[in-house]
């Protein structure tokens, strides 16, 4: 599968490159395509030469993909995606975008008016687009290193059962993610209000790296 990672030069993108890129065609986009091509030679080292891990501009990233995941900033959600409309066709967009602040005390939710980023995404990108919310509560220092398992679970959202299928395989390759369906695109505000939820419990009690679990059983 090609996976276009836009912005991927960055935290989030460089993990999903170094997890998925011994199994799929990654293209790392960025504003600039030499930081682009650095990010990716640098990710194919972490990978020890395995992989395969291209580094180009975000719109012949997204033009060349099945999968596009946005690993931009929520600030930058909007003229990052209106930038690239005419390279979206029919992908499957994954948003791990989380719209949140911190206030000098707490990090806070803060939606746009659409109720979430992922909402926001599916209001921008053109009709054929299918998108997927995904990815919020995994730690991006945690992702990028490849040795690391990771027991966390990743809530996924979305109104199409294949795009959600694809997102359940690809949350699956990363050892040990579980990938859990948490209901339509409509619910993304409450997947994405887990991650500001989660940094200021990881805060409050120095947990470093935290994630989330669902327990089925609770031994008192
Ligand atoms: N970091 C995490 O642990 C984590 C976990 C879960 C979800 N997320 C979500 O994933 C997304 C990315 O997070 P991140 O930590 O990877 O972000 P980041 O490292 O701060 O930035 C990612 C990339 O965004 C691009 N960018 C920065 N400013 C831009 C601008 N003005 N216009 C266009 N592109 C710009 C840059 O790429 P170029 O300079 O190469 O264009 C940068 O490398 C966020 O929405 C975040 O909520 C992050």
């Amino acid at each position: 599968m090609k996976i276009a990672l836009v912005g991927g030069t960055g935290d989030i993108g460089t993990g999903f490159a170094v997890r998925w890129g011994q199994k799929h065609e990654i293209i790392i986009g960025s504003r600039n395509v030499d930081k682009a091509r650095e990010s990716a030679a640098a990710v194919l080292q972490l990978l020890e030469g395995v992989g395969n891990v291209q580094g180009t501009d975000n719109a012949s990233a997204v033009a060349g993909a099945d999968v596009v995941v946005l690993c931009v900033p929520y600030e930058h959600l909007a003229s990052v995606t209106t930038g690239l409309l005419d390279s979206y066709k029919s992908q499957l967009v994954i948003s791990p975008v989380v719209p949140m602040i911190y206030n000098g005390k707490f990090f806070q939710y803060q939606p746009p008016a659409e109720g979430s980023a992922a909402l926001q995404a599916r209001m921008l990108l053109p009709k054929g687009v299918r998108v997927v919310s995904a990815f919020h509560t995994i730690c991006a220092a945690a992702l990028q290193d490849i040795k690391r398992v990771m027991k966390a679970d990743i809530f996924i959202c979305g109104d199409d059962a294949e795009a959600i299928k694809i997102t359940v395989e690809l949350a699956g390759e990363i050892k040990s993610l579980r990938p859990l369906n948490a209901g339509p695109l409509a619910v993304s505000s409450m997947v994405e209000s887990l991650t500001p939820f989660l940094l200021n419990v990881a805060r409050k009690n120095k947990i470093k790296d935290a994630g989330i679990t669902v327990v089925s059983e609770r031994k008192i």
